[in-house]
């Protein structure tokens, strides 16, 4: 079959690759229809996961498809069926997943080592995310093998296309996740750094969710438009000296009840000091992540406020206002989001039409694109907001 494989950073490639066969009676394998490229696939083009990848490794984790094998273990789907996969593996069983924290799974991650030595226990298994996640294969491919399919994945009515259902995968459940753990109030005000995907999930999110305004942040223009049309106010961080003065302002002095930062360990700072000093330090590794949203966000927050952080870091940022938290009595929520709690209540309410994911696409492409889409995606060119990748086209 065909996947995209990993060479080394910024050298991503289409290889010819064995199909996957099962390899445990839980399991099932799809033909994949429709797969995403996704923000955190960014960290690894980009040399984040370096360490932690090996030449050859099929990346993605959005995918959904039709089961063409089940094993005798599986008892929810059959052959034929149209299936989103969900991006994390669990068991259902353990310790973490009896707590629906799913993405903590004990029994899936393959290298635990890795996630020991790295964050001082291993997470649960991701598919395509490098040794820190299980080196599960990937999902930008024409077939993949589907991890325990009875815990997370659901099946797609028959009314609903492709595009509508494709993100139950990860960031419609991520952008929901990211809104729950603001802990609003009826009526809050919460400022979202990040206009991305998951950004845009978690601005509709909010709103679904019972916040009284969202004021989201980026610098991309389309991207902006997209979350206004989604109903946020916008500020554009390279439009104005100090992102949080303007948030103030907007906010009687008080600040934003919740802040979230979707941005992640890739933060652009248009020379805020903090954000040379990030990129000064990764340049010669001295420092892993580029941290800026998140103080932002951190300084910003009106006190007593939660700070939610689906965005991904990868290792040791610097320079985290702590004492604000401290001082500020913030809560910091954050976490890989635990998929299988919110995939069918979210399927259920794409189906009663409370929201249509597909609004997010900008981009359908053939597998064969995937490399340059990578780069395209990246640096936003051609207006590029969210890529679905067609391995069969
Ligand atoms: N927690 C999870 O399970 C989970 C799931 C999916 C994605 N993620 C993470 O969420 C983050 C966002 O993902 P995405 O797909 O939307 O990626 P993306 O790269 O498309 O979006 C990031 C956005 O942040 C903007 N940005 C950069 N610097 C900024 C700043 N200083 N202030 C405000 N905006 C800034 C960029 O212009 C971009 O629009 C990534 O870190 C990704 O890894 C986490
Ligand atoms: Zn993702
Ligand atoms: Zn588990």
């Amino acid at each position: 079959m065909k996947a995209v494989c990993y060479h080394g950073m910024h050298d991503l490639r289409v290889d010819t690759v064995p199909d996957p066969v099962l390899q445990d009676p839980r399991n099932l394998i799809i033909k994949v229809t429709s797969t995403a490229i996704c923000g955190s696939d960014l960290h690894i083009f980009d040399g984040f996961m370096a360490p932690f990848m090996e030449k050859g490794d099929i990346l993605g984790h959005e995918p959904m498809g039709e089961v063409v094998e089940v094993g005798p273990a599986v008892s929810r789907f059959k052959i034929g069926d149209r299936i989103v996969v969900p991006a994390t593996i669990s068991c259902g069983e353990c310790f973490f997943c009896q707590k629906t924290l799913y993405s903590c799974c004990d029994n899936t991650n393959r290298m635990p080592e890795y996630g020991a030595k790295a964050i001082g226990y291993p997470t649960g298994g991701i598919y395509g995310y490098s040794k820190l996640t299980g080196e599960y294969p990937g999902a930008q491919a024409q077939y993949l093998e589907v991890w325990n399919a009875d815990i997370g994945s659901v099946k797609v009515p028959d009314g609903l296309a492709d595009e509508q259902a494709l993100f139950l995968s990860d960031i419609f459940p991520t952008g929901w996740m990211a809104a729950e753990n603001t802990q609003l109030e009826a009526g809050d005000t919460v400022a979202v750094w990040g206009c991305g995907p998951v950004g845009q999930f978690t601005i509709r999110s909010l709103y679904l969710q019972g916040a009284g305004r969202v004021i989201a942040i980026d610098e991309v223009p389309e991207r902006l438009q997209m979350a206004r049309d989604g109903g946020a106010e916008t500020i554009d961080f390279a439009e104005v000296d100090n992102v949080c003065d303007v948030l103030k302002a907007m906010t009687n002095g008080r600040g934003p009840d919740r802040v979230v930062d979707a941005v992640g360990c890739e933060a652009a700072g248009h020379g805020a000091i903090d954000a040379v000093l990030d990129k000064a330090k990764s340049a010669v590794f001295l420092t892993t992540d580029r941290a800026h949203a998140l103080r932002a966000a951190i300084m910003c927050c009106r006190k007593g406020g939660t700070v939610s952080v689906p965005g991904v870091y990868v290792g040791f940022p610097d320079k985290i206002p702590f004492g604000a938290v401290m001082n500020k009595a913030l809560t910091i929520k954050t976490g890989q989001t635990h998929m299988p709690r919110y995939t069918e209540p979210l399927l259920q309410r794409i189906a009663n039409g409370e929201i249509d994911p597909s609004f997010v696409v900008t981009h359908r492409v053939p597998l064969e694109r995937a490399p340059e889409m990578y780069e395209t995606f990246r640096d936003k060119k051609d207006a590029c907001i969210k890529v679905v990748l067609k391995p069969w086209d």
